[in-house]
C-alpha cells in the first residue's frame, strides 16, 4: 500500500526493472513480460520510460504478451490496444518491434490466433511477470465475472458494465464499444512466474476488497491471485477504503 498513485507507479516501475535487471536477459534467456492496458498502469509506464532513459534498465532483451485486444477495432484506431501500447510505452523504450505481442482482433481465424498466443507463449518458456490492472467489478483482463479460473487466451463477450465503463474512451457511445476482445485467460495469468497488479482509486476498493478478503471466486476474477505463489497488489490508500 502505498500513500498515493505517485509513488505506487514509481514503486511497481522500480519493482519491474529490479526483476529485468536482477534476469540479466539474453537474445537467448530474454525476459518476458505481460503488459496490460487501462489507465491504472499509466503512471508505472511514465516512470519505466525514465528508467530506461537513464539506463537503469533496458528492454532489449525483454520480450512482451499484451493482456488483450478489442475485437473488430482497426490496429490504428486510436483506442485500439496497439495504439495505446504504442503511444504510451514502447515507442519512448529501446525494445525491439519483433520482441512486441499484442493479439490481433482481426484475424481471420480468431480461435487459431488465440491458440497461437497460447503456444507462443509456451514456447518461449512461460511469463517472467505479468502485469495488471483490474476492472470495478474485479476483471483481470477482459476476464468478465463467470470466466472460468483456469480459461486460456480465447473470444469473450464484454458485460454491459465493462462497456459502459469504457465509453468514455468512445465518445460516450456505448454503440461505439466493441462487444467482444481477445483476452488471456485467468490461466494464463497464474501460469506466470510472478503477477503484479496495480490498483489504484476509491472505485477499486470493492474490487480489492473481493480480491483480498473475499473467497475464490469467478464472480471476481482477480480473487483467482489468492491461489499464485508469487502474486503482488500494488495500490494506493483509496483504493483500501473497503479492506
Ligand atoms: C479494461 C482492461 C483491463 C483493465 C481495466 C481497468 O477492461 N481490459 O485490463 O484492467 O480496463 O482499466 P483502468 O485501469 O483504466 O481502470
Amino acid at each position: 500500500i502505498e500513500p498515493d498513485y505517485q509513488t505506487l507507479s514509481q514503486w511497481a516501475a522500480n519493482y519491474v526493472a529490479s526483476r529485468i535487471n536482477a534476469a540479466n536477459p539474453t537474445p537467448e534467456k530474454p525476459f518476458v513480460l505481460g503488459c496490460p492496458t487501462g489507465s491504472s498502469p499509466l503512471g508505472m509506464y511514465k516512470a519505466l520510460i525514465e528508467l530506461n532513459k537513464q539506463g537503469k534498465v533496458s528492454f532489449q532483451h525483454v520480450v512482451t504478451f499484451n493482456m488483450d485486444e478489442y475485437v473488430g477495432l482497426p490496429e490504428d484506431h486510436p483506442e485500439s490496444y496497439h495504439t495505446f501500447m504504442w503511444k504510451n510505452f514502447f515507442n519512448h523504450i529501446d525494445i525491439k518491434k519483433e520482441n512486441v505481442h499484442i493479439l490481433n482482433g482481426n484475424a481471420e481465424d480468431l480461435e487459431a490466433e488465440c491458440a497461437n498466443y497460447e503456444k507462443q507463449i509456451a514456447e518461449i518458456g512461460g511469463i517472467d511477470l505479468f502485469m495488471g490492472g483490474i476492472g470495478p467489478d474485479g476483471h483481470i483482463a477482459f476476464n468478465e465475472p463467470g470466466s472460468s479460473l483456469s480459461s486460456r487466451t480465447r473470444i469473450k463477450t464484454l458485460t454491459t458494465d465493462t462497456i459502459i465503463a469504457n465509453s468514455r474512451f468512445f465518445d460516450n457511445d456505448v454503440n461505439k464499444v466493441p462487444k467482444t476482445a481477445l483476452t488471456v485467460g485467468v490461466g494464463t495469468v497464474l501460469s506466470a512466474k510472478e503477477v503484479m497488479i496495480i490498483c489504484n482509486g476509491h472505485n477499486k476498493a470493492r474490487a480489492l476488497q473481493h480480491a483480498v478478503e473475499g473467497g475464490i471466486t469467478q464472480m471476481w476474477t482477480i480473487s483467482a491471485l489468492q491461489m499464485h505463489q508469487h502474486g503482488i497488489i500494488v495500490c494506493d490508500e483509496a483504493a483500501t477504503d473497503e479492506l
